[in-house]
């Protein structure tokens, strides 16, 4: 699908004419159709102006997309773009750094979350789950996504920040959300676009949400650094203690509770939208539901693995990913202007009927059949940005969803698919997963796990 064109001299590809306003305006409104309507109108890679945001090029041309994930970090920058978020975040998160500082802190983070040690999380998400939806009533419309929220926060309350004990769960757990709903509320987001991320940070208004949050954080870190059993615990803050930078040095209190807040605030609203897609989904596909509470109850994993992936393939929580660039870069076959962001479009690029058959059909097989592609599935963005928590939140879905199935049936509350609408970053479904419950007489899947 791609041209060459005149690489010489730097130049952005075509996009809609409207000014910067109307253009933003419709962004806000409206991504998905207008993601969809300039690739119809100006092909893989188009132009669109957002307002203090500048200039976005998306792109979901696979091999542009390979050329953004392996191109030298320096020179494309992800963590400028995300500045917004550093009043809640902090000055040493993952997500808000550049160059050598991002990868000092990401190579600390990454063993935490290895692949393999998701299974010591097994326990404590079953239990989260279970206990969740057990409160759910049978017989009348319900939406997902609320519980979704309450059992991803306690999951990471519990294996990430290390607490367990009851009390303090719902001390700690009350306070952040309290601390992220207001950071959320579409009059901060107002308030951020005037004032700017660096001046909204300083501000007494944001303290006196965020500091009784950062207040109980850094009680959890010093607890945790004169606990006696810390060598042998698994959650993530007691690893992190024990990480060491380059030199040798631990990390500071403030490092720890930036990554903590980073931890907290990429994963949770994430992984809950996503898990209430999926309810979303399957409700809609009863062949597909059926299947997988067969395989689950036969206790196999493919298909609620292939079930996961194409949730996240059809229905990506977020949409794209950015990267800023440093320098004047050769990207799909075009010299682009230094101080653009190139967005990889993962919600274009996942519905190219050149890759996936039949792309709007929501089809698990199709991931039985071929797994997914580096530069074809990337719901977790990439190369050294990728989600660090990609591992752990394909798990944390594959664990609430075989609980789900194996304890309910289910159904769609109303037969209209829901729309996708925009949650702060997230694309989420409008009811938040609108489904009617009925208790299912037999097969505990998490008695199995016990056992
Ligand atoms: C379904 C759930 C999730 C989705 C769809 C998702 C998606 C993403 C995406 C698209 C990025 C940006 C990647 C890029 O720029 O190339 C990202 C970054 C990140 N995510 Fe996730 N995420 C999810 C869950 C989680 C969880 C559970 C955690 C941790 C507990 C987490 C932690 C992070 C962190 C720390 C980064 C920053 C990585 C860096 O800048 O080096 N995410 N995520």
């Amino acid at each position: 699908m791609r041209s060459c064109r005149d690489v010489s001299s730097p130049s952005l590809p075509p996009g809609p004419k409207a000014p910067r306003a109307l253009q933003t305006a419709r962004w806000i409104a409206r991504p998905a159709a207008m993601m969809e309507d300039s690739q119809r109108r100006f092909g893989d890679m188009f132009t669109l102006k957002i307002a203090n945001e500048g200039t976005w090029v998306f792109t979901s041309d696979p091999e542009a997309v390979k050329q953004v994930f392996t191109g030298d970090p320096r020179l494309l920058h992800a963590g400028e773009a995300n500045i917004v978020l550093l009043p809640v975040l902090g000055s040493h998160s993952v997500l808000l750094l550049d160059d050598a500082a991002h990868m000092a802190q990401r190579k600390l983070m990454l063993p935490s979350f290895h692949g393999e040690r998701m299974r010591g999380y097994e326990a404590t998400m079953t239990e989260v789950a279970v206990r969740e939806i057990e409160r759910w009533p049978a017989g009348e419309p319900l939406s997902a996504w609320p519980t979704m929220q309450s059992i991803t926060l306690e999951v990471i309350m519990r294996t990430v920040f290390g607490v367990t004990e009851t009390a303090r769960v719902e001390r700690l757990g009350h306070s952040l959300q309290e601390a992220l709903a207001w950071t959320t509320e579409p009059a901060r987001m107002a308030q951020l676009a005037v004032l700017g991320p660096r001046r909204i940070a300083e501000r007494g208004t944001l303290r006196a949400v965020l500091d009784p949050t950062d207040e109980l954080i850094y009680e959890e870190i010093r607890a945790r650094h004169d606990a006696p059993d810390l060598e042998e615990r698994d959650d993530v803050l007691s690893l992190l203690l024990q990480a060491r930078h380059d030199d040798g040095s631990p990390m500071s209190d403030e490092e720890l509770r930036d990554e903590l807040m980073t931890l907290l605030v990429a994963g949770h609203e994430t992984s809950a939208t996503a898990l209430a897609w999926a309810l979303e989904a399957l409700t809609r596909h009863p062949a597909a539901l059926a299947r997988l509470r067969d395989e689950v109850d036969a206790g196999e994993d493919a298909y609620l693995d292939a079930t996961v992936k194409e949730v996240l393939r059809l229905r990506p929580v977020i949409a794209l990913v950015l990267r800023r660039l440093v320098e004047p870069m050769e990207i799909g076959g075009r010299l682009l202007p230094a101080g653009v962001n190139i967005a990889p479009s993962i919600y274009l690029t996942h519905r190219r009927p050149d890759l996936y058959e039949n792309p709007r059909a929501f089809r698990p097989e199709r991931f039985l059949e071929k797994p997914p592609g580096t530069y074809t599935w990337f719901p977790f963005g990439g190369g050294v940005r990728r989600c660090i928590g990609a591992s752990f939140a394909q798990f944390e879905m594959k664990v609430v969803l075989r609980e789900l199935v194996a304890r309910l049936d289910m159904r769609a509350a109303r037969p209209r698919p829901e729309r996708r609408v925009r949650r702060a970053i997230v694309f989420a479904p409008e009811r938040g997963g609108e489904i009617v419950v009925e208790r299912r007489a037999r097969q505990r899947s998490s008695d199995r796990v016990a056992a």
